[in-house]
């Protein structure tokens, strides 16, 4: 390891990285706009000079940007050299010319880096006295707002934008003192990544537009370490409350999972907590006929206890609950009549993947894993819209043949520009077969689009070709053949290959043959690795605690095995056909839902339990990774209860103590019961947990406590709550030091109160959190096991003359659940529309807009025609989630009528 001396002090570095990174990670100030840990570095601000001195000798040294220097052994550098301190404040100055001074009203303010920076490099007076620079400001959609007066011309907005994220439609224009950085036109912006502007931009030019309706000073603001509910990839997060209102959330850093981007899913969806469908309080239906009524928790409690110590009560679970509490529905009713609440064709592709993962060889990727894979398979989903940020490492993964290019040029990899420069378009191998275009297909070496039947044989055949013994596709037309071969060759070459899967088109076979194509790899002696995008946040953990099915539930109730159905977090009208539910819920003699939200099913039920939404409550989920993380309560409403606390609520009406206090008994009974998930009081520590005696505060020591915002009424501060089940308080008393990466609430320290002052939390910057990253890998394949082959390809997709075969597409914004409930992210949900080729809709002389009534199982869906260029013949779309429970039923085989827009001979196109 190199040894350098920063102003007279020696210290070893990690070799290869720049001087401002080892500056960072040693702890040591220095101030820096345009470098960021994932971006690398282009030497635009000017902001991290240092003196670079040659040799002992050297008095004089010169001034080199730290940010663009690799560090070598024996370097001897000043941070404190006058004439760099000097000159970093006249670069901040220079920056500032323009720059409106309008903190006080910026909502930047309190979190600003360039604020931090300023201070830092000690600019104090302001001596440019001339007319500033104006800019015109743009709308840019619902999630961020935009005041370019406050640029300062760093760059790294477009660099995310465009160069990490993909996007299009975001840019830098003009030139000299006149850049603007925005939309070529006021619009929406396009990439679902926009969020991440608000944490990227060091300034206040792009800022939460949620936030800004219920604005609060940044120091006021109360968070928690928290995950993501709105898909299963878990990214970290840190949701901000006050006054008893989660106003919004922030990425949370995780080396392994997150790194520091979201999706704006995760990042604006938060904002369903506070909608005016969350249920309050308990409700309580006396008569069949009537509707339910609000009731006190001591009424229900009541009611309940009238018919739940009875034998005939089954529980369905929820992929959007935690471990805690599906295990404690599953404690109440009993193993055996606990019932997961997935279709059965999803729980099936679920208990598959966890059998993949679990009998090996190949291993399940982390997102970080993913961004080093050098070749990639993506077979099946369209993961830019089931798990976004998925989407975003493989677009990362893809640069690395240029890294690779840049390592045998000597360029440092973090030297960005020089890297894009040299490696131009060069990219590594990325495959993608799925049903339809997806956004990743800019990048993609080659795009294959299918029936879900055909993408599957692609795979097998794709396997055949890695490994003989694997099973061969009979059939295969030659060009298909060819691109398999080009595929295993490519995969065969890789380093680190990766193949990525999933549940999004329900194909079993399609799992099977991604999987088969890894085992290949990995007998081929390939570090291959698996990835799969399971539906939603806790999808993975449900199906490792196991049950029966929604079908079996119902069959139970139509037996009369079952006169209690308890429904936990669940819409079931989002899971099974109309038909089946309605028949569920009306023959079952007392329906009891526990949720958060009035949904369909809890409109049905006799009772209602208002339950806490993540933000309200703590618990574990594991991620489609098979990691476990924990999530802590932000905030404690009245008249509402944890899932898990009812749950033992009526565990103790039914007669049988528990025992459980807090969360931490739930999650241990949880672990001692279920082997697989043994681990699980690993992800974080327990409730006892204390620093020198002292809990972790929620709030920073900046919080002023008393700026009551209601002083009309009363200048007293309301009393913070208890919590008994974490290690966390609720106020600024409390420890902030060193701390378990699980348990950080918010990324702090003297100096740095913007979001990159998370450098201080690491070891290295960039790297994983102190002590490790947070949560705990529950699924690890048994080591070196021989791949045991998927059998059977299916037949080969064939077209029907009067029938379509629908297909579940994705869109990031509708198919979840939960986000839609969120106005900004409601306004970016499309309309619920069926997709088929130009062709097809010309053979029903139907145009773009067109309506079609869609017609499955007694099920009728009326829906929008969108023309989708890169579908198969005899093969139409639908979204799942948007469309109603139709959409529970695909893939499947339907007839299209159409109601109106028919178009002879002429058909738009849809992009
Ligand atoms: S808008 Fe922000 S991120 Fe973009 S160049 Fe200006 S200061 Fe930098
Ligand atoms: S990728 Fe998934 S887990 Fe991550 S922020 Fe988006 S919705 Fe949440
Ligand atoms: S951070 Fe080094 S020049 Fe901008």
């Amino acid at each position: 390891m190199p040894r350098i001396n920063i102003d007279g002090t020696s210290y070893e570095v990690a070799a290869g990285q720049n001087l401002l990174r080892a500056c960072l990670s040693l702890g040591i100030n220095l101030p820096y706009f345009c470098w960021h840990p994932a971006m690398g570095s282009v030497g635009a601000c000017r902001q991290c000079a240092v003196k670079q001195f040659h040799g002992d000798d050297d008095q004089h040294g010169r001034i080199v940007m730290a940010c663009m220097v690799e560090v070598a052994d024996g370097a001897r550098i000043s941070i404190g050299d006058p004439e760099t301190v000097k000159f970093r404040a006249s670069v901040i100055e220079w920056l500032m010319t323009n720059h409106p001074h309008d903190c006080p009203v910026c909502e930047e303010g309190g979190e600003c880096h360039l604020q931090d920076m300023t201070i830092m490099t000690g600019h104090i007076y302001r001596r440019y006295r001339f007319k500033k620079r104006t800019f015109r400001n743009q709308y840019l959609g619902p999630f961020i707002t935009h005041e370019m007066n406050r640029c300062i011309a760093c760059y790294r907005c477009v660099r995310f934008y465009r160069e990490y994220a993909g996007g299009r439609d975001f840019d830098v224009f003009a030139a000299h003192n006149h850049v603007y950085f925005g939309r070529h036109e006021d619009g929406v912006l396009e990439s679902e990544f926009s969020g991440n502007l608000a944490e990227v931009c060091p300034t206040g030019v792009f800022d939460d537009k949620p936030f800004a309706k219920v604005y609060e000073r940044k120091w006021d603001l109360r968070g928690t370490p928290s995950v993501c509910v709105h898909c299963a990839l878990g990214c970290n997060t840190t949701p901000n409350e006050r006054y008893g209102t989660a106003r919004r959330l922030l990425n949370r850093y995780n080396g392994e999972v997150n790194g520091y981007f979201l999706c704006d899913r995760g990042r604006f969806g938060y904002d369903f907590v506070n909608s005016p469908l969350r249920l309050p309080q308990p409700l309580l239906r006396m008569h069949s006929s009537g509707e339910p009524e609000p009731a006190t928790k001591t009424d229900v409690l009541r009611h309940l206890t009238e018919f739940l110590p009875s034998q005939k009560a089954i529980g369905i679970g929820s992929p959007r609950a935690s471990l805690e509490a599906n295990f404690a529905l599953r404690e109440l009713v009993g193993a055996e009549r606990f019932h997961l609440g997935l279709s059965a064709s999803e729980q099936a592709l679920l208990a598959l993947i966890i059998d993949i993962l679990q009998r090996g060889p190949a291993r399940a990727a982390s997102l970080k894993d993913t961004e080093q894979a050098d070749a990639v398979l993506l077979l099946g989903e369209d993961v830019s819209n089931t798990a976004p940020r998925l989407a975003l490492s493989l677009r990362q993964a893809v640069r690395q043949k240029s890294l690779e290019t840049a390592d045998r040029m000597k360029i440092p990899r973090w030297q960005d520009a020089a890297v894009r420069n040299v490696a131009q378009q060069e990219r590594s191998p990325l495959f993608i077969a799925t049903p339809d275009a997806t956004r990743l297909d800019d990048v993609a070496t080659c795009t294959f689009r299918r029936a879900p039947a055909d993408l599957a044989r692609l795979g097998f055949a794709v396997a055949h070709e890695i490994d003989a013994a694997s099973p061969t596709v009979p059939d295969l037309p030659d060009d298909v053949r060819a691109l398999a071969r080009e595929i295993a060759k490519a995969l065969k070459n890789a380093k680190r290959p990766l193949v990525v899967a999933g549940t999004g088109c329900s194909s079993a076979a399609v799992i099977q043959a991604a999987t088969n194509v890894a085992w290949a790899l990995c007998g081929a002696g390939r570090a291959a690795e698996l990835s799969f995008a399971v539906p939603e946040c806790n999808s993975l953990g449900l199906s490792l605690v196991g049950g029966g099915t929604l079908q079996d539930a119902f069959e139970a109730v139509e037996q009369g095995a079952a006169e209690t159905v308890i429904v936990l977090e669940n819409d079931l009208y989002r899971r099974a056909e109309r038909t089946a539910v309605d028949r569920c819920l009306d023959r079952a003699r007392h329906v009891v839902v526990i949720d958060h939200m009035l949904h369909e099913t809890a409109r049905k039920a006799e009772i209602v339990l208002p339950a806490g939404a993540f933000t309200e409550t703590e618990g574990t989920l594991v991620s489609n990774e098979g990691r476990a993380q924990r999530f802590f309560q932000l905030l404690v409403p009245e008249g509402i209860q944890e899932s898990w606390q009812w749950l033992r609520d009526l565990l103790h009406a039914s007669g049988r103590d528990t025992g459980w206090t807090r969360l931490d008994d739930v999650t241990a009974a949880c672990a001692k019961a279920l082997p697989t998930l043994a681990a699980i009081p690993q992800a974080a520590p327990g409730a006892g947990f204390r620093i020198h005696g002292a809990k972790i505060r929620r709030e920073t020591h900046r919080s002023s406590g008393r700026t009551a915002i209601h002083a009309a009424a009363t200048v007293h501060e309301p009393k913070p709550p208890e919590d008994p089940d974490s290690p966390l308080s609720y106020t600024m008393e409390g420890y902030y030091g060193a701390m378990p990466s699980a348990l950080v609430p918010y990324f702090w320290a003297p100096s740095w109160n913007s979001v990159r002052a998370v450098n201080k939390f690491q070891d290295e910057v960039g790297g994983p959190l102190r002590g490790g990253d947070p949560g705990i890998r529950l699924v690890e394949p048994a080591a070196g096991v021989a791949p045991c082959y998927f059998d059977g390809a299916p037949e080969a997709f064939a077209k029907r003359d009067d029938e379509w075969l629908i297909v579940p597409l994705h869109e990031v914004f509708g198919s979840e659940e939960l986000s839609r409930f969120a106005p900004a992210v409601a306004e970016r949900v499309p309309r619920p529309y069926l997709a088929l080729n130009a062709d097809d809709a010309a053979s029903l002389h139907i145009a773009e807009g067109a309506m079609v009534t869609v017609t499955l199982a007694g099920e009728v869906s009326h829906l929008l025609l969108r023309v989708r260029p890169a579908l198969p013949a005899g093969v139409a779309g639908m979204v799942a989630g948007l469309s109603g429970p139709i959409g529970n039923l695909l893939p499947a085989w339907g007839q299209l009528t159409i109601e109106s827009g028919a178009v002879a001979g002429e058909v738009g196109h849809h992009e």
